[in-house]
């Protein structure tokens, strides 16, 4: 799959806007990665607005692509009626690499920006969302048109591969 190999991190964008269908493109996308036991523990918050994205990216030191970025979206944890709570990290992990591909798919660039685990980043976006209880910011992705196309290094490593036992 040539996406999973062409994407890079992006962190300079254009300023042209993400039009609307490649914005529920995007989300259609992150909504079919696979969860555990099926229990999709995720919801979005779409952030346009410039003074929104800016208060965004000072949930985190890492996070200024927001800044320039004509889109954020926030993968939030909705964590009641679990069935597996073991599970959310790789289910919001899964959902989130989905939207990155599907935004190398759509030509844009995108830049997952972690929120958790950290705990000063999940109450910083708590506060700012005013987000209930059993809800929390997991990561926020900045998305845009690339200023420049970089080209993914290759990262396989046979050494890095068992076959049938370890080492
Ligand atoms: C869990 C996770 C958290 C990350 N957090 C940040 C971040 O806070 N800020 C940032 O600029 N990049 C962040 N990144 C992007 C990584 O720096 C990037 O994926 C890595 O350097 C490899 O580069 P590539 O994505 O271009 O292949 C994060 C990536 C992952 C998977």
């Amino acid at each position: 799959m040539k996406e999973i190999f062409e994407r890079t991190s992006v962190r300079r964008f254009t300023g042209e806007a993400v039009p609307k269908d490649a914005v529920r493109k995007l989300l259609e996308a992150a909504m079919q990665a696979p969860s555990a036991g099926n229990q999709q523990p995720w919801e979005f918050i779409v952030v346009e607005d410039a003074e929104h994205r800016r208060a965004l990216a000072g949930v985190s030191p890492y996070a200024t692509p927001l800044v320039g970025a004509p889109l954020g979206i926030v993968v939030l944890l909705k964590g009641d009626a679990l069935r597996f709570p073991e599970c959310w990290r790789q289910d919001l992990s899964a959902c989130t690499e989905n939207l990155l591909l599907e935004a190398v798919h759509l030509g844009l660039g995108a830049v997952w920006l972690a929120i958790a685990d950290f705990p000063s980043r999940i109450a910083a976006a708590k506060k700012l969302f005013n987000l209930p209880e059993h809800v929390s910011a997991f990561a926020a992705i900045a998305v845009g048109y690339p200023v420049e196309k970089k080209k993914a290094t290759l990262r396989f490593d046979e050494s890095r591969v068992h076959y049938e036992t370890y080492p």
